[in-house]
C-alpha cells in the first residue's frame, strides 16, 4: 500500500524529502504539505504536490505524518492537532525532541525520531533513525524505504545514540567544511586564485570521499597508502599529528554530543 504522507512544515528538510520521493516515483497525489509561509507554498507547489495552510487539512486522512517544523514548535503544532494525532503513526526530524516527548504531546504510540544532516537537500543524506516499541514493524520498513530516498539509512536500538549521531553526522558536514575552509586558505597562500584553490580542495574531498566509500580499505589504511616515507604526505601529516589532530577531533565530537545531550535535556518539561 502507498502511505498517504502528510509532511507539517514545507522548510528545507521537508522538501528534500518530497524531493527524494518523487525522483524515486512516489506519487505526487500520496504526498500533503502544511505551512503557513506563502512563500514555501510556491515551492511546495513547484514540486508538484498539494500545499495547504492549515496543519488540519492534511492530517486526518494521512497514513503517516512527518512533523518537519523547528523543534521549538513541535509541542504548539501537537496541541493545535489534538486528538487527531493519536491514531497516526508519526516521524519528527526535529532535533533534541524525544520519542517521550512526542508520545506525550501527541497521545501516539507509534513514533520514529530522525537525525538527518543537510547533504540530505542533496540527496545525500546521512539519517540516524531511532522506532518505538509500539511502532508496526511493517510501517517501519515504508519509512526507511521512504527516507532512503535522501540518503543512507541507520537504525538504532538506544535513543540516546542519537545524540552521538547528532555529533558525529548530523554536525559532521560543518567539520568538513571547517577543513575545506582551512585548505582553500592555505591554497590562497600560495598564491593560488581563489577559484582553483576551491576547485582543488573539493575535488579532492569528493575523491577522498569516493575513495573511503568504495572496497573495504578503512580511512586509515587509505591514508596510509598514500603516505610513503620521507614523502610530502607524510610531512603534512607529522605536522598534524604534533598538533594531536585527533584528539582535537574527538574532543569536537564530544562537545556538540554534550550539546545534543543538553538540548534534549532542556527542552523536556
Ligand atoms: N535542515 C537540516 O539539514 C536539518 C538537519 C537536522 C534536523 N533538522 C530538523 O528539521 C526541522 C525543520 O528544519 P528546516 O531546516 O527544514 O526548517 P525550515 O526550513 O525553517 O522549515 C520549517 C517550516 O515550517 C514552517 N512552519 C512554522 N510554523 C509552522 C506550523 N505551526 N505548522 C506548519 N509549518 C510551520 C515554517 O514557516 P516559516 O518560515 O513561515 O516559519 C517553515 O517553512 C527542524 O526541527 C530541524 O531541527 C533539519
Amino acid at each position: 500500500m502507498t502511505l498517504k504522507l502528510a509532511f507539517i512544515g514545507g522548510g528545507n528538510i521537508a522538501q528534500a524529502i518530497i524531493g527524494g520521493l518523487i525522483q524515486s516515483g512516489y506519487p505526487k497525489d500520496n504526498i500533503g504539505v502544511a505551512d503557513p509561509s506563502e512563500e514555501q507554498g510556491a515551492h511546495i507547489k513547484a514540486l508538484g504536490v498539494s500545499w495547504f495552510t492549515r496543519n488540519q487539512a492534511v492530517v486526518p486522512s494521512a497514513d503517516l505524518v512527518l512533523l518537519c517544523v523547528k523543534p521549538n514548535l513541535i509541542e504548539a503544532v501537537c496541541n493545535d492537532l489534538g486528538p487527531s494525532l493519536r491514531d497516526k503513526p508519526l516521524v519528527s526530524v526535529a532535533a533534541g525532541i524525544t520519542t517521550k516527548q512526542l508520545t506525550r504531546w501527541s497521545g501516539s504510540e507509534q513514533v520514529i525520531r530522525c537525525m538527518p544532516n543537510t547533504p540530505a537537500l542533496v540527496g545525500a543524506g546521512m539519517l540516524g533513525l531511532f522506532a518505538t516499541s509500539g511502532m508496526d514493524s511493517t510501517l517501519k520498513a515504508q519509512v526507511e524505504r521512504l527516507l532512503s530516498t535522501v540518503g543512507v539509512i541507520a537504525w538504532f536500538t538506544a535513543e540516546a545514540d542519537l545524540d552521538a549521531v547528532t555529533a558525529i553526522s548530523g554536525s559532521g558536514p560543518a567539520y568538513f567544511f571547517y577543513l575545506m575552509e582551512a585548505m582553500i586558505e592555505a591554497a590562497e597562500g600560495f598564491n593560488i586564485d581563489p577559484d582553483t584553490a576551491k576547485t582543488l580542495v573539493i575535488q579532492t574531498a569528493l575523491g577522498a570521499a569516493h575513495m573511503a566509500s568504495r572496497g573495504d580499505a578503512t580511512p586509515k589504511a587509505l591514508r596510509e597508502n598514500v603516505t610513503s616515507p620521507g614523502g610530502t604526505t607524510e610531512a603534512a601529516c607529522r605536522s598534524l599529528e604534533a598538533a594531536n589532530f585527533d584528539r582535537l577531533i574527538a574532543a569536537a565530537c564530544e562537545a556538540a554530543r554534550d550539546r545534543s545531550i543538553s538540548l534534549s535535556q532542556n527542552s523536556a518539561p
